[in-house]
């Protein structure tokens, strides 16, 4: 059963030329020193939050093994204390008690098992993952921060779409480190009828 005030996103930073990773899973550009003097400031209060609002986290298996390499540098774990589910068909690491391994069908686990536990969920990669919850209709927001750099090649934003997804745009922010972030609506879940031309 589905609970109606959920609410699914999806959201990913890719470079201008709509990259989300090098070719090898590289995200060393990630870090960029561009400034554009007019934009917003991250405040870190208001980061921290926006981010308590977000009640679970979702991600391929190879968005997992990005984050397990980071966190086996010391650099963290971006999920903080919040249910990660990890969507994979092998035994991977189990190294926190918040990540839930699940397998199967996505539209089943995301209507039947998440969206009656979570009103704000969000999907974190990678390009695979992202475009089978686009491809299924299962998500409500698409949030696209795109960073200042041309990389060449590397993995899409999105792995292939079998159709056209319909957006609206709701919202525009750009940053003084000279990211810009698009907030889109999927146009064509909750009742609307999607754009058939
Ligand atoms: N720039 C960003 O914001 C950003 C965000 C996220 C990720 N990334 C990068 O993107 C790269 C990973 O993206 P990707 O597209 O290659 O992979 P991905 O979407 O992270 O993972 C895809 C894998 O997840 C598993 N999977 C997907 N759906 C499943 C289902 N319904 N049931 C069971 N398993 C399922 C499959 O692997 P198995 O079954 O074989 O395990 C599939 O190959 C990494 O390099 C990461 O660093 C970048």
């Amino acid at each position: 059963m589905e609970n109606t005030d959920s609410h699914v996103t999806v959201h990913m930073a890719a470079s201008l030329d709509g990259f989300i990773a090098r070719k090898d899973g590289r995200v060393d550009w990630l870090e960029t020193s561009d400034e554009f003097p007019g934009g917003d400031t991250m405040n870190p209060e208001f980061v921290e939050a926006f981010l308590k609002t977000i009640d679970c986290y979702v991600m391929g298996s190879r968005t997992y093994e990005t984050a397990l390499r980071f966190e086996a540098k010391g650099l963290g774990w971006s999920y903080g204390d919040k249910p990660t589910f990890v969507l994979s068909s092998r035994e991977l690491p189990h190294i926190r008690d918040t990540v839930e391994f699940y397998s199967g069908d996505l539209a089943q686990f995301v209507n039947g098992r998440l969206r009656p536990a979570f009103r704000n969920i969000w999907f974190v990669g990678g390009s695979v993952v992202s475009a089978e919850c686009l491809r299924l209709g299962l998500a409500d927001e698409l949030r696209y921060s795109i960073l200042p750099i041309l990389i060449g090649d590397g993995i899409p934003f999105f792995a292939k779409l079998d159709r056209d997804i319909a957006l609206h745009l709701a919202e525009v922010k750009a940053y003084k480190s000279g990211m810009v972030e698009l907030r889109y609506e999927v146009r064509g879940r909750r009742g609307e009828l999607p754009n058939a031309t």
